[in-house]
């Protein structure tokens, strides 16, 4: 039986990757729902320094990947037949914002290529190139600066993992979260175990009541609460 997804990442950290075998990904992996493979990129380099930068044209600060790797590496793992079946994901903090949405969507394909740079990025022409040929999507997870796209890509690989179907023994556990249809955007309430009483906290009573109807508007109000404080965006 073939994986359901099957995931590359290029990067010159591939040892990043390793966490993807621990875990409920890991699982996933053993279980073949999943096939993952993670490249050095500088395995596509000619040069006795295994080269994968050079300067800015234009000049300025730092230092840009350079195109050749990148492009030797796409061809050898993808072909150079167009195929917008294959997703290629460039994580980078001028992306478009990484949301569930995304993850929904990159849950249901066959193939991604996470292109993982670092520096200044990757020389624009990849992209161009990769476009031409395969479905692109360059994402942000958030507002701030990462050392390079490897913790992106992992991050953005455990959103979509959870989601292909099998890889979460109980799917419910989706359905109520935040960013899930049932929250109707708002983010999840907050949730309780036994015991009752611990160090002197108590689980609100409602949860002990046994009262669907009385639980599931206090939930309601909890999260609506929740995310006016944190989340005013949303509402
Ligand atoms: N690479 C560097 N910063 C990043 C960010 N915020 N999101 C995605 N990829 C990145």
């Amino acid at each position: 039986m073939s994986a359901t997804i099957r995931l590359d990442y290029l990067s010159i950290f591939p040892d990043y990757f390793d966490v993807l075998h621990i875990s409920l990904l890991g699982k996933a992996v053993e279980h073949g729902i999943v096939e993952v493979h993670s490249w050095d990129l500088r395995d596509w380099t000619h040069d006795r320094h295994r080269t994968v930068d050079d300067t800015p044209c234009g000049g300025g600060a730092g230092m840009v990947m350079k195109p050749e790797p990148w492009g030797e590496a796409l061809d050898e793992l993808l072909g150079t037949e167009a195929d917008p079946s294959i997703h290629i994901v460039v994580p980078t903090p001028s992306g478009y914002p990484f949301r569930q949405q995304d993850a929904e969507e990159l849950s249901g394909v066959t193939r991604i290529v996470f292109c993982c740079g670092r520096y200044e990025g990757i020389d624009h022409r990849v992209l161009d190139y990769a476009r031409e040929r395969w479905s692109v999507h360059e994402l942000s997870l958030g507002d701030y600066v990462l050392n390079g796209g490897e913790v992106a890509a992992l991050a953005i690989t455990e959103a979509v993992v959870r989601l292909v179907p099998g890889v979460i023994g109980n799917p419910e556990s989706l359905t109520e979260e935040s960013y899930s249809d049932a929250q109707e955007g708002l983010l999840e309430y907050p949730n309780f175990t036994r015991p009752v009483s611990w160090r002197g906290l108590e689980v609100p009573e409602v949860l002990m009541s046994g009262h669907h109807g009385r639980i599931a508007q206090w939930r309601h109000d909890r999260s609506v609460e929740i995310t006016r404080s944190r989340r005013p965006d949303l509402i």
